[in-house]
């Protein structure tokens, strides 16, 4: 007993200090992490609570607001072996310290979307030209001052597939005047350079076009260039191979990139529950000089059934058959393959923009003109925003999570909490930081039919997949 005051003062001593993560940066087709020089990888979930509808006209809080759910999340995340999540949707006027501390202590960086789905936060991909303007930009470089400051922001992306059958061939060129302001605002108002890029939809006929024109250097528009390239992809279902999902060709595609390549969304969700078996091909040695990791879609379970928590509206939560086989997966991955540096990689440099790197002028114009900054942007970008909200690393006192948390089997996981990590170190798969799983909590004797029929029921689903691949693989 005295003993474990004794360690939990220790550690509460301990948990009091700010300690930071070290920020990564690009180099050639790399991320590297500035301080061990060693290669970072991408091993991140998507991450919108409430889906993409959540954040709306009425609704502004946004999933970094809420410290309580945070440290839930982060802890349930960095279970998991998670080092990076991304978040879309998010308002620059709220004070998010707390949330991103508490992922900055368990050792997980941040790709955030700077647009939105309301009115005037995006580019319109039919008419940019009516959505590039004073007014949009000064939500995008609010979100830059908001976050800029947090040494875990990893990087923005000024576009979300934008371009698709829909676009207007003038898009490319407004996503890239876009980046351009974005980079030269950090360049100016950021303590140190933030990567920015895109996140491109998965559209075979035109992913190598889209990937040609945000990759190559515009010599009289040299910062509208893509520091790296996000691809939502979801062509690995089920039980796939390299082959049949086509990974094959992304790697004759992005065997020779300049910048780092990543999927911004992977994990189909056709079959049921979710294996994940892509994990392994895109962390192994065949995709690890063309891939820089990726993001599974998505941490909550909303409508569209993509998640691996279910969060209920009392925030206790409980952690579906999809997040055990994920975590699963990520314990197998090979951390010093990871984190080797691909020296030849890490010099490339973007090849210069000319006409013949596009293939289909129909999406594309191929004379890399970028519009220049309209009315007002210059002004904000010399000399920044007026009275920005600014983000800073508070403490972490809290560890413990709050709400209970369940597995699939109904099982509570016991003492759930972040632990926090030294400095220059990031969250690594295979740790088990903290949750493990107690006894199965059927409560009062009137529940127990209940819980006993609803386990067996999902244990004898379990078997009948299990005899189901097994068959398949005969
Ligand atoms: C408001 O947004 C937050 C964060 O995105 C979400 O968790 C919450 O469920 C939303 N509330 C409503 C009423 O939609
Ligand atoms: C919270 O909500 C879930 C889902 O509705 C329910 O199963 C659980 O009993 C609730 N827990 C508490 C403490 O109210
Ligand atoms: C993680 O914890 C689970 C359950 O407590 C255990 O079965 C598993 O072996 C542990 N894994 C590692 C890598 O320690």
């Amino acid at each position: 007993m005295t003993l474990i005051r004794v360690f939990t003062a220790l550690f509460a001593l301990l948990s009091s200090t700010v300690l930071a993560v070290t920020p990564i940066k690009v180099e050639g087709s790399q991320f590297i992490n500035a301080a061990t020089k060693k290669r970072f990888q991408i091993i991140g979930v998507d991450y919108q609570p409430g889906g993409a509808s959540a954040y709306n006209e009425e609704n502004k809080s946004d999933p970094l607001s809420d410290g309580d759910i945070c440290l839930r999340d982060a802890a349930l995340l960095q279970r998991l072996g998670v080092n990076t999540i991304r978040i879309y949707n998010l308002n620059p006027g709220l004070n998010h310290d707390l949330c991103v501390s508490i992922f900055n202590a368990a050792g997980i960086y941040l790709i955030l979307d700077v647009n939105s789905p309301i009115a005037h936060e995006s580019l319109n991909r039919v008419e940019p030209w009516t959505t590039y303007h004073k007014g949009y930009m000064e939500r995008v470089f609010g979100v830059i001052e908001a976050f800029k400051d947090y040494p875990n922001v990893l990087a923005f992306f000024g576009g979300n597939e934008v371009i698709n059958e829909d676009a207007v061939k003038q898009v490319p060129a407004y996503i890239r005047a876009v980046q351009r302001d974005m980079k030269q605002y950090i360049a100016n108002h950021s303590p140190r350079p933030i990567p920015v890029g895109y996140s491109a939809a998965d559209i075979r006929d035109i992913l190598a076009d889209t990937w040609a024109y945000f990759s190559c250097n515009i010599e009289d528009d040299p910062d509208s260039i893509s520091d790296f390239f996000g691809l939502n992809s979801y062509s690995w279902c089920g039980d796939a191979t390299f082959e049949s999902a086509g990974y094959n060709t992304l790697v004759d595609q992005f065997k020779d990139t300049t910048l780092p390549v990543f999927f911004s969304e992977y994990g189909c969700n056709e079959v049921q529950p979710r294996i994940f078996t892509e994990v392994a091909a895109l962390y192994g040695k065949q995709m690890v000089s063309a891939m820089g990791g990726g993001l599974i879609y998505e941490y909550s379970q909303e409508d569209n059934d993509y998640g691996i928590v279910e969060l209920h509206e009392n925030n206790t939560a409980t952690t579906m058959i999809d997040y055990d086989n994920l975590m699963e997966q990520y314990s197998k991955i090979d951390i010093a393959l990871l984190e080797s540096v691909d020296q030849a990689g890490a010099t490339k440099k973007p090849v210069k923009c000319t006409p013949d790197l596009i293939k289909d002028d129909k999406f594309f114009e191929n004379d890399f003109k970028i519009p220049p900054p309209t009315e007002g942007i210059p002004d904000m970008i010399k000399n920044g925003i007026s009275s920005p909200n600014k983000g800073k690393l508070v403490e972490v006192k809290e560890t413990n999570v709050k709400f209970d948390v369940f597995n699939k089997d109904g099982r509570k996981l016991e003492g759930l909490q972040i632990k926090i990590l030294e400095d220059f170190q990031s969250n690594l798969p295979g740790e088990n930081t903290s949750g493990a799983p107690g006894e199965p909590d059927f409560g009062s004797e009137d529940k127990e039919d209940a819980a006993t029929s609803l386990s067996r029921s999902n244990v004898l689903s379990l078997l009948a997949i299990g005899a189901g691949a097994t068959l398949l693989m005969l």
